[in-house]
């Protein structure tokens, strides 16, 4: 039997009347299919039709939504008193509580009342679109539509095949989601999809980078928009979306990939979510909402210093950059060959700490300083700059490192060493996972960008993003985190390291 959710007249049933549910009718009802809603809990379906009245007000107030629009979505959008009263609806949106045996019971539920054509979408984050359907007597005609919160707001749309779903599926899923005005991308059935899956970086990494005294969260935050271009830093985003529900998408994630140590989640975080430190919603996460923002001591004490007349540069990749713009706020500089005893050394590592670049260069530690070159995925100027100390750098060298690059016009962050800094870290990371979801098939390249794109509000999706930076350069910073730590969870994939070998783009396909 043929799906067709592009009917004039396809009803759509939304079963969830929670914060998803009243978005999607919502939604729905403004595309013009008449909806209906149904909630388990008495008046949950009032309150929610209230509430998205009162939303539409607003936007007739502000001139987006004429008056008669706005009556017609609410002539469209109807309670259901009943689960019965569902049975002429060709397609059911469920976003009810995430517990899979409460859906599954919905589902088998459902069928009874459907009609054998009708199609059955699960909005579930954390689930098996598969495992859901299993036990009921139609999967064929069951998948996974993710929107995301708030559906009204947010364009992209997961569409999730099961493994028992109709090949037609995915394809009417994909035109239904257009249909309502959204962005649909295509994911198998894999723990997180494409964007829960794709957020497992930028988060658990600068949750390490912290845990490990390297820098403060304002001060990651301040790098990544600074110098990377992120609209927000990874504490703003954590405290944002709440640490409880972030913990538990990290421990789900993990867990469901049997303990892939990329995805390992952070002890620390545990603990704050246990102390109720959760974010906005409790007033106090990684910043405190609840009193004025106060500075905040930055992790490295750097004392003033005037800046140097000459330095030393390592004359490796970035080196040169690095001089230009020294020799260009008025410093002289040596690019290569020996220092002098009392130079003050710059090194601009890939993937390496300052100690391991001080040794490697036979340079004296207590006068070397790293510089990250590794530059702005959005072609910019460098933004702002980091000055990496080792643990013998000597806090004069440090304070004249800083005051160099202050030189250039540049805000100026010190951190503790580490290998990959902090932005090479977390770009490194962001690219590698993404290359993980491409290798893994959870999704096709392109829709892995868009995902993330649109999902997680990244300047660039992570393949586009590697394709920036450089395959080779990505897998150098990836090679020099593994080799320092001997961690597993900064092991290049075989979809990365293949198409930095071959100089290609991580778009490629197999
Ligand atoms: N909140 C998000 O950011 C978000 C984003 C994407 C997907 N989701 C998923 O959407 C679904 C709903 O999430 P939410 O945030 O809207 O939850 P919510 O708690 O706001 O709403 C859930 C609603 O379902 C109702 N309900 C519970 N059991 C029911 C049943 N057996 N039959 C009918 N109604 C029932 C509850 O009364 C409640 O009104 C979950 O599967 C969740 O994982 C949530």
């Amino acid at each position: 039997m043929a799906i067709d959710l592009s009917k004039s007249d396809l009803i759509v049933a939304v079963i969830g009347a929670g914060a998803m549910g009243r978005g999607i009718a919502q939604v729905c009802a403004q595309a013009g299919l008449q909806t209906l809603l149904y909630d388990a809990r008495d008046g949950a379906v009032a309150e929610a039709i209230a509430s998205v009245g009162k939303g539409l007000d607003g936007q007739v107030v502000k001139g987006r939504l004429s008056a008669d629009d706005k009556a017609g979505v609410m002539a469209r959008l109807k309670p259901m008193a009943t689960l019965a009263e569902a049975a002429p609806a060709g397609l059911v949106i469920e976003a009810i509580v995430e517990d899979l045996a409460v859906k599954r019971e919905l589902f088998r539920a459902l069928e009874k009342h459907l009609s054998a054509d009708a199609v059955i979408a699960t909005n579930t984050s954390s689930l098996s679109v598969t495992e859901i359907a299993a036990g009921c007597e139609r999967p064929a005609r069951i998948g996974g539509l993710h929107f995301f919160n708030p559906p009204p707001v947010m364009k992209l749309v997961e569409v999730i095949g099961g493994l028992r779903s109709d090949p037609e599926l995915t394809g009417a899923l994909v035109q239904f989601s257009r249909r309502i005005g959204k962005q649909p991308i295509v994911a198998t059935d894999t723990p997180g999809f494409v964007v829960n899956h794709a957020g497992r970086a930028y988060g658990p990494e600068a949750l390490r980078i912290v845990a490990q005294g390297i820098a403060a969260p304002f001060e990651v935050d301040t790098l990544m928009k600074e110098s990377a271009g992120f609209r927000m830093g990874p504490f703003e985003l954590l405290d944002l979306i709440g640490a409880d529900i972030t913990h538990a998408v990290m421990e789900s994630i993990y867990a469901r990939y049997y303990d892939e140590p990329m995805y390992q989640p952070s002890a620390q975080l545990a603990v704050r979510v246990a102390g109720g430190l959760l974010g906005r919603k409790s007033g106090r996460g990684f910043y405190d909402y609840a009193s004025a923002p106060a500075a905040q001591a930055a992790t490295i004490a750097v004392a003033p210093s005037v800046k140097p007349k000459s330095v030393w540069i390592a004359d490796e990749a970035g080196g040169g950059d690095l001089a230009a713009l020294l020799e260009a706020a008025g410093i002289d500089t040596v690019l290569g060959g020996t220092p002098d005893a009392k130079d003050l050394c710059l090194v601009t590592p890939l993937g390496e700490d300052c100690t391991s670049a001080a040794l490697r260069l036979k340079l004296d530690p207590a006068r070397t300083v790293a510089v990250d070159m590794f530059g702005n995925p959005l072609g910019r100027s460098l933004g702002r700059i980091t000055a990496m100390k080792n643990p013998l750098t000597a806090p004069d060298a440090l304070s004249a490192a800083v005051a160099a690059l202050a030189a250039t016009g540049a805000p100026v962050t010190a951190i503790n060493d580490s290998a990959g800094f902090v932005v090479q870290r977390l770009l490194a990371m962001i690219v590698n996972v993404g290359t993980r979801i491409a290798e893994l098939r959870v999704a096709a390249p392109a829709d892995i960008d868009t995902g993330a794109e649109l999902g997680l509000n990244y300047p660039k999706g992570p393949l586009a993003l590697g394709d920036t930076l450089g395959p080779s350069r990505v897998l150098a910073v990836l090679d020099g985190m593994q080799a320092l730590t001997r961690d597993p969870k900064y092991r290049a994939t075989a979809w990365l390291r293949r198409r930095a070998a071959l100089g290609v783009s991580l778009h490629m396909p197999d």
